[in-house]
């Protein structure tokens, strides 16, 4: 189950998103928003960043104007390693090496192509689980806890 979210300024790559997520047979739950009416992108990142946290849903796709709002109110949610993201080669590595459950896209930044490629990648590529990836995985979740990692 993919989580997806987004604010009126990220809701025109609405539509690609669930193109992408239909295309590779993911189901979805939407924590809107649903029109072009200003709202607060903090609102709709907490929402899928939360569903994520929680183990509901096992990814989250989030869109907002830049993917930079949205994406910095997501990582504000413990558990969450949200990857603001413009290109295919960060959306891969963003798995490959740091587990990224979270990705946050720019409506006003990327076309709809792109974004589809983005998407298409970020989503069919899993983690390393290399050792020296996990460990700096780990220390970023302790960071979140307070500890120290020098
Ligand atoms: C809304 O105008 C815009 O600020 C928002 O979508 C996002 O780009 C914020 O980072």
């Amino acid at each position: 189950m993919i989580a997806i979210a987004c604010d009126h300024g990220g809701i025109d790559l609405k539509e690609a998103t669930i193109e992408v997520l239909n295309e590779l047979g993911l189901e979805y739950m939407d924590f809107g928003t649903d029109s072009h009416a200003s709202c607060d992108y903090p609102v709709f990142g907490a929402r899928a960043a939360k569903a994520v946290a929680s183990g509901e849903c096992e990814k989250g796709i989030i869109l907002c104007g830049t993917g930079v709002g949205i994406g910095i109110a997501a990582n504000k949610v413990k558990g969450i390693r949200c990857v603001i993201c413009t290109d295919t080669f960060s959306a891969r590595m963003s798995r490959l090496h740091n587990n990224a459950n979270m990705i946050a896209l720019g409506s006003r930044v990327l076309g709809s192509e792109l974004c589809k490629e983005i998407l298409r990648t970020w989503l069919t590529t899993d983690f390393s689980y290399d050792e020296r990836h996990m460990r700096r995985v780990q220390m970023i979740m302790d960071i979140e806890a307070g500890k120290d990692v020098e």
